[in-house]
């Protein structure tokens, strides 16, 4: 079960053109393109005759066409022609359709009642038109893992100390106390550690010499989209409600997890941050050296999906899992209101 009155990201804006292209998301085969003006559409991959993907047919101008017997869908899913049978179209030859909207350079779909999609409900990325921010390109993995798993990872600063050692890894990382909070879209797990040498990341993009007050931020989303801030402030500038100084550099990574199936994740990010808004160098070292550290998360996920699904002996929480179990919680909460709401509408 998945939440589904909520906008994931599809992939990136510029993935998707004037062709035919399937994906899977939330379990469900969706054919994505773009009309011949540009704008995006999404529907179910699955012709009403005889289940044939769309995907497996042509795009004619703004219309579909079944590649087994020329059935032709229109981008709100229906049925404007049925060349075997003129004049005699089917009532239900209808596919369903799914709004889409491009935004912040990626593409977003709303996988629930499509009667209730309002693209204002898109997550919002600050600070994204400011000209002093600079961003990477991001990139996109598909992890064989749930998507929860993912969910987990990004609600864990720990992790860094053991999985990230050449990245986001560095003094403190292993066994500085934790503090989470409840905010209106999802949880907060977050720490200062103080007075240490920059992460191996981080150590040439802030630009003030010397040791740091550090401070881990990570913030997940409902319905899986991870707000990651790393703030780095010269020592003893910082620390809880201490406001930024010249050199506090925050660099803020933005994770979307997309559930494929139960089995599989599409995990997006792209990063942004508060200085070298126009150095393409430092955006492409910072774009390299997120994608090394997230295919290793991808190794440490895959194998705890297999892990968790194979397991004889019961398995522990600690008490870094706060955050994450807090979160599952408040998702889960939220998936089966919907659901009463769907079986009572
Ligand atoms: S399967 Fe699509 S028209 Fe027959
Ligand atoms: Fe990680």
């Amino acid at each position: 079960m998945y939440l589904r009155n909520c906008w994931y990201v599809a992939g990136w804006s510029k993935d998707y053109e004037h062709t035919l292209k399937a994906q899977k998301l939330l379990g469900e085969n969706i054919v994505f393109y773009r009309q011949c003006d540009g704008a995006p559409a999404a529907l179910e991959d699955a012709c009403p005759h005889r289940k044939l993907p769309l995907s497996m047919g042509q795009l004619e101008g703004d219309h579909v066409v079944c590649g087994y017997h020329g059935l032709t869908f229109d981008c709100t899913g229906n049925c404007i022609d049925s060349p075997t049978q003129r004049g005699m179209t089917p009532r239900r030859a209808v596919v369903r359709s799914y709004p889409v909207v491009d935004r912040y350079r990626l593409l977003w779909i709303w996988m629930g009642d499509p009667e209730k999609a309002n693209p204002d409900e898109i997550f919002e990325i600050e600070n994204f038109d400011n000209p002093d921010w600079g961003y990477t390109d991001g990139g996109m993995l598909s992890i064989e893992c749930n998507y929860l798993w993912v969910v987990d990872n990004l609600l864990d600063p720990s992790h860094v100390a053991w999985v990230h050692v050449t990245s986001f890894g560095g003094g403190g990382t292993g066994d500085q106390p934790l503090d989470m909070e409840k905010t209106d879209r999802g949880v907060i797990v977050s720490r200062w550690i103080y007075d240490q040498p920059p992460s191996p990341y981080y150590n040439n993009l802030v630009r003030f010499e010397g040791t740091c007050d550090r401070k881990q931020h990570y913030e997940m989303c409902v319905p899986a989209i991870a707000l990651n801030k790393s703030v780095y402030t010269p020592t003893g500038t910082g620390g809880p409600d201490k406001p930024a100084v010249a050199d506090t550099y925050v660099n803020i990574s933005y994770n979307f997890m997309t559930p494929v199936d139960e089995n599989n994740t599409q995990y997006i990010w792209f990063q942004h941050r508060n200085t070298d808004p126009c150095d393409k160098a430092i955006s492409k070292q910072m774009n390299d050296g997120a994608i090394m550290a997230f295919n290793e998360d991808k190794e440490i996920l895959e194998a705890v999906h297999k892990g968790m699904d194979a397991m004889t002996t019961p398995h522990i929480d600690l008490g870094l899992d706060l955050g994450a179990k807090t979160f599952r919680l408040r998702l889960q909460r939220l998936i089966d209101a919907e659901q009463k709401d769907t079986e009572h509408a």
